[in-house]
């Protein structure tokens, strides 16, 4: 939103503040409070609107067996919903936020393409992928260009706290409270973290580049393990590690190959885990403490 406005451009932002909040809207963008299985709602945010990047969502992937009803709802429902409300002739494209959770595990810690088997193992992943089919197909129809992102491990300052989204800054904030990382399994899971300016880069990109699905992450690899030591080392190096049995629905390898993002939309990321962490534990560290 914010680096579309200084490019001056005109935005408006439809969310429900389910999860999300009004003060990150920015003063320039014209905010809908609503939701994105509305019609009303969703065709009141339209007006005007000529191009289309569709992040609501409920996010979660260990919570979306709990509530898979809610989440295909929004997630699957939401984007139908969204769908048949655009207007005719109007909107020039198209993005969705897809996610890695689309994906079969990988065997290893090699990158996967966007031709590697899909096979979410979430209802949140199938929500996502049914909801890039369905865009797919419509989209088609309405001649409307068409491009799904598919964002690996997203990380940087701003992002809510909460118990089920987002490793780095559930970590950081356990530690900043003097509590121990909780890993799930034996930590060996191999995860790809960008950060979010890099996914904000690539999504602006998808405005002008060729249609079709994309990965974006960085192609580097990360195990769950090797994270929670570089907090540990970065935050309270006397604090230990505590282990919990593995989740269901999580991938073991999620590396994104980038090579169609990096030939066909420009995408460049130019951050890296080690470096760029220290934005999400400062920011932490400023907010209100229990
Ligand atoms: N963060 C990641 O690592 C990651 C990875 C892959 C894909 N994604 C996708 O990127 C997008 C943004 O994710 P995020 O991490 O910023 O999460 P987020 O929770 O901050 O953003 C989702 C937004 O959708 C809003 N929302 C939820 N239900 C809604 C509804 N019914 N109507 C209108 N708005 C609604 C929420 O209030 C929230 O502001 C999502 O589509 C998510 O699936 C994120």
């Amino acid at each position: 939103m914010r680096e579309l406005l200084n490019r001056g451009l005109s935005v408006t932002v439809l969310d429900d503040l389910s999860t999300g909040t009004k003060a990150a809207v920015d003063l320039r963008a014209r905010f809908v409070e609503g939701d994105v299985r509305s019609e009303s709602d969703v065709r009141n945010a339209l007006a005007g609107v000529d191009c289309v990047f569709h992040l609501a969502a409920r996010v979660s992937v260990r919570d979306s067996f709990r509530h898979f009803v809610e989440d295909i709802d929004i997630n699957l429902m939401g984007t139908c919903n969204l769908l048949r409300c655009l207007p005719p002739d109007t909107i020039q494209r198209f993005v969705f936020a897809s996610t890695m959770a689309v994906y079969a595990d990988a065997d290893g810690p090699d990158p996967v393409s966007e031709e590697h088997p899909v096979h979410p193992l979430s209802p949140y992943g199938i929500g996502k992928l049914s909801a890039e089919s369905i865009c797919t197909q419509v989209l088609k129809q309405k001649a409307i260009p068409f491009i799904a992102l598919r964002y690996f491990n997203t990380y940087g300052p701003g992002q809510q706290f909460t118990p089920y989204v987002g490793v780095i800054t559930i970590f950081v904030t356990k530690l900043l409270n003097g509590e121990k990382p909780e890993v799930f399994g034996d930590g060996g899971q191999r995860r790809d973290f960008v950060h979010v300016e890099d996914i904000v880069a690539g999504t602006i990109a998808a405005l002008s580049g060729p249609t079709g699905v994309y990965n974006l992450g960085t192609g580097q690899s990360t195990s769950v393990l090797e994270l929670a030591e570089l907090l540990i080392e970065r935050i309270n190096p006397a604090i230990g590690i505590s282990f919990a049995p593995v989740q269901v629905g999580e991938l073991r390898n999620a590396i994104a190959d980038i090579s169609a993002a990096k030939t066909y939309l420009g995408y460049d990321p130019q951050r890296s885990l080690r470096q760029d962490v220290e934005s999400v534990i400062e920011y932490i560290k400023r907010l209100p403490r229990n």
